[in-house]
């Protein structure tokens, strides 16, 4: 039997995503919830969706339930700044954003500066602060509503601290040590941070929806156990699969393998020559073979790739399997396409986010959901 493990730090092997849910407890993301998010959203749903990268959750239906009655919702996610961010990071931030335009609902997001800097013994905190910088020029480059979207890092949003107190309150030491696997080796900076990471649920006196991947899920089955004790709703959250590395099916992209992975901030020149030379395929060994036997999109690196984001149109998707499968696809052609589409997106992408230098500000301080949150007082149940 395959093994895998999911942890916060930690993705290795090959996951089995359906194993994970009955691990991880939580429920699967079924066929009538995309139904009911389509019917509410007016159409169709985007590829994160539709090719279920997004695949388990907590509490949607409530999430969609409290929509409909006008009772409305919050989105939260975030971003540890430990380096540059991948493809990998990325596309949870544009699931993201399609569900803040489609729900119009404001969205918090939490760059860990400290959580990088205290589990990570490479990484100083010039460093953290460093990526932070850079990570969030790659956030607002998605395209975020400035007015509804509040980007906040830890080292400087202070308010979390004493948002975390309170919450730091409920967990006791077994408790987190059953959940993260802490030890006595543990820092107590890192004891003390899933407190942080769970405030912004509290953001708002509403349902927090969080998506994410899924290996966040301890920190939210955390929160989930004392929400309530605090006057808050349980958090929802969304759960998206990984994306694989070029250079096969197991574990994720990796920052510390950089031909594993293509970068937001990647040449594309570059990023095309890394994946020719990279990137796993499901081909034969000959030419020959290949359009024999055919080859197997179930084990191409390449395919899942264009599955999971780059190629947007599913009536072409099938054709490319079927042909790959019938041996008239060659691996060079699929690499070529990818490439092309993958090259598009950083120039798309790279070209956003010059803009957004001029935006940190707005997300980070003025914009009117940001203003609105460095203003606030402590909320009263937290005060208690
Ligand atoms: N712990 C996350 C990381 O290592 C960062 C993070 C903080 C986060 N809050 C979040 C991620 C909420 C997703 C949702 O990247």
């Amino acid at each position: 039997m395959a093994e895998f493990k999911v942890t916060p730090w930690d993705v290795e092997g090959l996951v089995d995503y359906d194993k994970l849910i009955e691990q991880f407890g939580t429920s699967p993301l079924t066929e009538e919830l995309l139904k009911r998010t389509a019917e509410l959203t007016g159409g169709e749903l985007p590829i994160y969706f539709r090719r279920r990268f997004f695949f388990s959750h907590r509490d949607y239906d409530k999430v969609l339930n409290d929509y409909e009655s006008g009772r409305g919702f919050f989105l939260y996610t975030g971003r540890g700044p430990s380096g540059p961010m991948h493809i990998g990071h990325i596309i949870p931030f544009f699931a993201t954003k399609w569900l803040q335009k489609k729900f119009g609902v404001n969205l918090y997001i939490q760059i860990t500066d400290d959580e990088k800097f205290l589990f990570k013994d490479k990484l100083t905190f010039e460093d953290t602060k460093r990526w932070a910088y850079q990570n969030i020029l790659d956030i607002i480059a998605v395209g975020f509503d400035p007015d509804k979207t509040f980007i906040f890092q830890n080292s400087e949003f202070t308010k979390i601290y004493e948002m975390a107190i309170p919450i730091a309150k409920k967990i006791n030491f077994s408790m987190a040590k059953a959940v993260f696997g802490f030890t006595e080796q543990s820092k107590i900076g890192m004891i003390f941070y899933p407190a942080i990471q769970a405030a912004p649920t509290f953001f708002e006196k509403r349902r927090c929806l969080i998506p994410a991947a899924i290996d966040q899920d301890p920190y939210w089955r955390l929160q989930r156990d004392f929400a309530e004790s605090l006057g808050y709703y349980k958090t929802a959250a969304l759960h998206s699969k990984f994306v694989p590395p070029l250079t096969g099916l197991e574990g994720k992209m990796s920052a510390s393998k950089p031909e594993t992975a293509i970068y937001l901030t990647d040449d594309p020149e570059d990023a095309g020559r890394k994946i020719w030379r990279f990137a796993l395929t499901g081909g034969q060994p000959t030419l020959k073979e290949q359009r024999e036997k055919g080859g197997n999109p179930e084990k191409c690196v390449v395919f899942k790739w264009l599955e999971i984001f780059f190629e947007e149109d599913d009536k072409k998707l099938m054709e490319r399997y079927h042909a790959c499968k019938a041996g008239a696809l060659m691996c060079g052609e699929c690499k070529r396409y990818l490439i092309q589409r993958v090259q598009e997106f950083l120039k798309e992408h790279q070209r956003r986010r010059e803009k957004a230098e001029k935006l940190v500000e707005k997300f980070k301080y003025t914009g009117k959901l940001a203003q609105e949150k460095w203003n606030e007082a402590i909320p009263e149940p937290l005060r208690r």
